[in-house]
């Protein structure tokens, strides 16, 4: 799709982009510097303004204030003009979450914007960024304001921004989905996981489908098996009350690792059009063999030593902060293969990365390897073999590899987050989780956590390559 560029004389229509717990680190953290970002590479609507919406009492001023010390800005890549323009644009309303006259206020407040600043009806974009535990008061509450209802028809239109985790486990998922559901169309709804906006997890399909060197050979006749990894060094990061009740399994396997996966293994779509490209990703869900028996087997669940020390967690958790699992698509291209999943934090490395590893012909372990690199140092790698100089047959790996950074600097990617944004903005689901892929990651995952507890809980040193499974607790 060409995407749009929002110029001063752009026609694009208002937008009011409302951020629900404006306050909280996901806004300041990512939300709002991706929303600078846009702004700075003039990719938001000329007409544009962010609500924040929290229960903290701010006047606009002070608010402003509070983001200034708050919102992670780059210093050094905006001036100091860019960033106080953008800052300009952002006004506050205070308002408790259950209580329905906040969301009156906040009704007044955008119908104040449309009729005295845009002096039309805007689109409205709100996103939640809150725990999930107030999705529901705040969807309902939304819903019975009206807010939800575009104010012009045709005109303009309302969009909500979900984040992950879509419930707790496949029964509440179903629940949020009904509700979002009730409230809005499928084409209003924006299911965030992140991952599938990473450029280098976007470029998969683009690598797969245009170089007839590789598709022919993503089968079981060719691949041995797949790795797919997410480790990470930082541990909790001050959310320990929201990361014990949830655990690496859900809080990354359920989403980002299986985005990974779903886009590696889904066959070719009809069209490359969010319709299509959803329903084939979907389809790899929906394919996964369950993991019901022999848990043991297919399973590893860790913890960093001193996790049940950080603040807000359980003095006796057991919750994991590493996890491993062995799995298999059921289908005639993949069955077979296995695909291990991995993830952990406070590691020994920062990595995101899919390995396939090729199956080996010549019966002397030799394997060609094809990584790619999500990140740090976005990469693709390929380790083949060649005969090493000299009179001797003898043979030695090489790696071929192509490295993002080595496009010119205009070229630079752009954060998950800024594709986020945009991608809500001109109306394009295809970066985003459908309720088809939910419902099937859930069905996966459900039955794992319910028999999680009988697994052994391995322990590992913070910093450590992860556990070393004679250790156990
Ligand atoms: C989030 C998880 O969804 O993804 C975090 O809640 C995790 O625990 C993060 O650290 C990883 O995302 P990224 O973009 O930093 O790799």
């Amino acid at each position: 799709m060409e995407k749009a560029i929002f110029t001063d004389s752009g026609q694009v229509t208002p937008t009011i982009f409302i951020i629900c717990g404006v306050t909280g680190d996901l806004a300041q953290r990512k939300l709002l510097p991706a929303l600078l970002s846009l702004y700075v590479k003039k990719l938001l609507p000329h007409k544009f303004k962010i609500v924040g919406f929290s229960r903290r009492e701010f006047s606009d001023q002070d608010f402003r204030l509070f983001l200034r010390e708050e919102m992670h800005i780059n210093h050094n890549v905006y001036r100091p003009e860019d960033i106080h323009r953008f800052l300009n644009n952002i006004v506050y309303q205070q308002g408790q979450f259950d209580i329905s006259t906040a969301y009156e206020n906040l009704a007044k407040k955008l119908l104040h914007i449309d009729e005295v600043e845009f002096k039309q009806c805007s689109n409205k974009l709100f996103h939640l960024s809150v725990a999930p535990s107030f999705y529901e008061t705040i969807l309902g509450h939304l819903s019975n304001s009206g807010l939800t209802i575009p104010c012009g028809g045709n005109l303009g239109w309302t969009r909500i921004l979900v984040e992950k985790p879509f419930g707790n486990d496949i029964e509440t998922a179903k629940k949020l989905d009904i509700l979002l559901g009730t409230l809005f169309k499928e084409e209003q709804i924006f299911r965030i996981d992140h991952y599938f906006a990473k450029e280098a997890l976007q470029n998969i399909l683009a690598f797969r489908f245009s170089n007839s060197l590789f598709e022919p050979l993503w089968n079981n006749k060719y691949i041995d098996c797949v790795h797919i990894q997410l480790l990470e060094k930082i541990g909790i990061e001050g959310r320990g009350t929201f990361y014990d009740s949830v655990g690496a399994l859900k809080d990354v396997g359920q989403n980002h690792i299986l985005a990974m996966l779903a886009l590696l293994a889904m066959d070719k779509p009809d069209a490359f059009d969010a319709q299509s490209i959803r329903k084939k990703r979907a389809n790899v869900l929906k394919n996964l063999l369950p993991i019901n028996k022999n848990i043991c087997d297919s399973v590893v669940r860790a913890q960093y030593i001193g996790y049940s020390e950080e603040s807000g967690v359980l003095a006796n958790s057991t919750t994991e902060t590493y996890f491993q699992l062995k799995t298999f698509i059921d289908t005639k291209v993949w069955k077979g293969v296995p695909f291990y999943l991995e993830s952990g934090k406070a590691l020994n490395e920062n990595r995101a990365e899919i390995s396939i590893y090729f199956k080996d012909t010549t019966g002397k372990d030799k394997t060609n390897v094809l990584s790619l690199r999500i990140q740090p140092d976005e990469a693709i790698k390929i380790r083949f073999w060649i005969k090493k100089p000299g009179f001797d047959m003898e043979t030695e790996a090489k790696t071929l590899s192509f490295h993002y950074k080595d496009f010119h600097s205009t070229d630079s990617i752009p954060d998950a987050y800024e594709r986020v944004l945009y991608d809500a903005i001109i109306g394009d689901q295809t970066l985003f989780t459908s309720t088809d892929e939910v419902k099937y990651a859930w069905r996966f995952i459900t039955p794992i956590i319910d028999m999680w507890k009988t697994t052994p809980l391995y322990k590992y040193k913070k910093g450590s390559r992860g556990p070393d499974s004679t250790d156990q607790s």
